[in-house]
């Protein structure tokens, strides 16, 4: 496997360049788009796939990695402990930086905050629609303070980045495995909450 499948920087390249010739033959088949339209769809785009990542991180952890490392003897612990939860906690951290940025300038772009900066005049919001958009955002910033406040500062005491005693490392321990936990339960309102405001 070489060339263009080289790595996976080069086969995302690849998608984004197949998905943004799409839409590039979409538009110039359609009536148009305007630059915040644009802007907006290329956001959505964004926010969609950081968010497909970081959940898929949420999945991954809960369903195999807690699930491998329970079942494993210690050089395999020791193993993934070394070479999958540095990258998964690094996946996790930057995918959850990008939903919550591209999440909040679609609040501007779908006229949640701000509606009368962006467009000619103020966007109607009905009230089923804000909230379910504002209920998602909480529990989504629930899920971003639970990754950065209690998982991120918990793994690096379990991966001996930050030193700590017997006890405090399996507190830490348990304190990861209960917030993913956690984020496995937020994950499903918010993607619900999402999707239906988007689309009801
Ligand atoms: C785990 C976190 C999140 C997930 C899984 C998620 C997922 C999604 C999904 C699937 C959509 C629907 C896109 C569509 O169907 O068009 C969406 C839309 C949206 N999200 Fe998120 N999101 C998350 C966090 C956030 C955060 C933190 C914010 C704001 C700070 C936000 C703001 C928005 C907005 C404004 C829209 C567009 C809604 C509309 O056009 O009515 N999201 N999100």
């Amino acid at each position: 496997m070489g060339g263009l499948l080289g790595t996976p920087g080069k086969a995302l390249a690849l998608g984004a360049v197949a998905s943004l010739l799409v839409l590039v033959v979409a538009l110039a088949t359609g009536s148009g788009i305007d630059a915040v339209g644009l802007i907006a769809v290329l956001l959505r785009w964004l926010h969609v796939g950081a968010a497909i990542v970081w959940l898929g991180m949420v999945w991954f952890v809960n369903f195999i990695k807690l699930v491998a490392i329970a079942e494993a003897d210690q050089p395999g612990r020791g193993a993934i402990l070394k070479h999958i939860v540095p990258r998964v906690a690094l996946t996790f951290r930057r995918a959850s930086h990008l939903t919550v940025v591209t999440g909040a300038m679609l609040l501007f772009t779908s006229g949640y905050l701000g509606g009368s900066l962006v467009y000619a005049s103020a966007v109607f919001i009905p009230t089923s629609r804000n909230i379910l958009m504002w209920a998602g955002v909480v529990a989504a910033m629930a899920m971003y303070m639970f990754v950065h406040m209690m998982i991120w500062p918990g793994l690096r005491l379990v991966l001996g980045i930050e030193t700590g005693t017997a006890e405090k490392v399996a507190a830490a321990r348990a304190k990861v495995a209960t917030y993913a936990r956690w984020n496995l339960v937020l994950s499903v309102p918010v993607t619900l909450a999402m999707v239906a405001a988007a689309h009801s």
